[in-house]
């Protein structure tokens, strides 16, 4: 996994980001979302983001 790839264009918000809300607790794309920013604009990466929040959990 590329940590600086962006998922979330709008926020700027990567990969690297999401494993780190991950790691810090957040385990459902809500908390994700309220910690990180991802999703809070167009809301396009939703799909992307809890696809990586499901692989950084397995
Ligand atoms: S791409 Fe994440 S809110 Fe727009």
């Amino acid at each position: 996994m590329n940590p600086d790839k962006i998922i979330c264009p709008c926020y700027k918000i990567t990969k690297g980001m999401i494993a780190d809300a991950v790691d810090q607790g957040a385990s459902t794309y809500k908390e994700v979302k309220n910690l990180t920013k991802a999703g809070k604009a167009c809301g396009h990466c939703k799909k992307k983001v809890k696809k990586l929040i499901k692989k950084l959990q397995s």
